[in-house]
């Protein structure tokens, strides 16, 4: 099979990308990525010369060449990650959200309609999504499958927006597709503008810690690697034109995640107890902050088997590990074009 992922080179995607590359050598996987602000081919370095590998940048916003692109490649199948995907951006800069999430994403589905042909046995359109199409729990509660769509930051509306694009391309045109909706991802190579990365940075650099609110809020965390394995069972034994919830059943406040990141890097850095914690600074809170999200994960256990493979503190630990080890390539992201974004967003709150 040749199998395109899009946004392979951001967070996610760079991890889907290698776990694919790597499980199936019989097919070659096409990493279509337009190296935005977020994406890094660093993320790829020890796959990059896989015979089985091709990258690609392209814009998923480009109707044309995604249309020249199906026809040299022949892609059978897509794995579509590229999008806009931090809430802050969103609330600064909506309609690059409503190109990219929502255009783009059509772009691809007319683009797959035109080269696939009916009964498509060998095609599939995975459309990866978030838990935050659905808003925002109160206390009690879980998200499902059957929770009604209820987005309240532009990030959201748009992810909603192309979820629903999906969906009416698999009833109008019979296109066979899966969708899962996933909670809040940590790990290695993630992007410092969100919290964890963000967090272990500025402990690195006893910068302040720019908790939002009072820190009140509920986030269910899962280890990257463990929803790349979520999204290959999925794609690989999913049932079309079903959806699916992936999450860790772990659910953190923010305040008492970041203390026990704070305690974990005071650790690593041989800081004395108690350092890193003084850094924690309440700021102004994000406009249109949802309270909580928890995902109910229990249809993908169910039906495929997948669960998590670590805890929250070791997959704390491993991501802690990994951007230590590895502050070159958090040197490198931190220098560029994020900068700029760091400064306007936090220096001038
Ligand atoms: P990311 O921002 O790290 O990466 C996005 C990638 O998409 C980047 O490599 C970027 O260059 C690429 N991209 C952006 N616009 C593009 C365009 N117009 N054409 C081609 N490529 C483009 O994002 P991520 O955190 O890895 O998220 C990946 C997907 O997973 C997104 O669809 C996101 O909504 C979804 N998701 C993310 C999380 C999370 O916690 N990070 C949770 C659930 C779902
Ligand atoms: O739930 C899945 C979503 O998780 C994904 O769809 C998004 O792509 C991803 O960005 C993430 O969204 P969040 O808004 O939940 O993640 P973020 O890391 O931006 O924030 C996590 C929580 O921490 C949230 O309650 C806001 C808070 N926060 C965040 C930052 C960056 C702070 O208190 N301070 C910060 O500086």
């Amino acid at each position: 099979m040749n199998i395109l992922v899009t946004g392979g080179a951001g967070f996610i995607g760079s991890h889907v990308v290698r776990l694919f590359v790597n499980n199936r050598p019989q097919d070659h996987i096409y990493n279509l990525d337009a190296l935005t602000y977020a994406g890094n081919l660093e993320n790829l370095r020890d796959i990059e010369d896989a015979t089985n590998y091709t990258f690609i940048k392209a814009d998923i916003n480009d109707l044309e060449n995604l249309d020249a692109l199906f026809t040299t490649y022949k892609f059978d199948r897509v794995i579509h990650l590229a999008a806009e995907s931090h809430v802050d951006r969103s609330i600064k800069d909506p309609l690059i959200f409503v190109k990219t999430n929502i255009i783009g994403t059509v772009n691809l589905l007319n683009t797959c309609l035109k080269y696939w042909e009916a009964p498509f046995t060998e095609n599939l359109f995975y459309h990866i999504s978030t838990d935050e199409v659905y808003g925002s729990l109160g206390t009690e509660g879980l998200f499902t499958e059957t929770t009604a769509y209820d987005p309240n930051s532009p990030y959201s509306a748009s992810k909603a927006g192309s979820d629903h694009f999906v969906r009416a391309y698999g009833e109008t045109y019979d296109l066979p597709y899966v969708i899962t909706n996933c909670s809040n991802n940590y790990g290695q190579n993630q992007f410092p503008e969100k919290l964890i990365p963000l967090f272990i940075n500025n402990c690195i650099h006893k910068k302040a810690l720019p908790v939002y609110g009072d820190g009140d809020y509920t986030r269910d965390w899962l280890y990257v690697v463990d929803h790349a394995l979520a999204i290959e069972q999925v794609f690989t034994n999913g049932t079309l034109k079903e959806t699916y919830n992936i999450g860790g059943f772990n659910e953190w406040k923010n305040i008492d995640l970041v203390k026990l990141l704070c305690k974990i890097m005071d650790e690593k850095l041989n800081n004395p107890a108690g350092t890193s914690e003084q850094l924690i600074t309440y700021v102004k809170d994000r406009p249109g902050h949802d309270k909580r999200y928890a995902i109910d994960a229990t249809k993908i256990n169910k039906a495929l088997g997948w669960e998590p493979s670590v805890t929250f503190e070791e997959g704390l630990r491993l991501t802690i590990d990994w951007y230590l080890a590895n502050s070159s390539w958090l040197e490198n992201v931190t220098s560029g074009n994020y900068q700029l974004y760091y400064d306007a967003h936090y220096l001038n709150a």
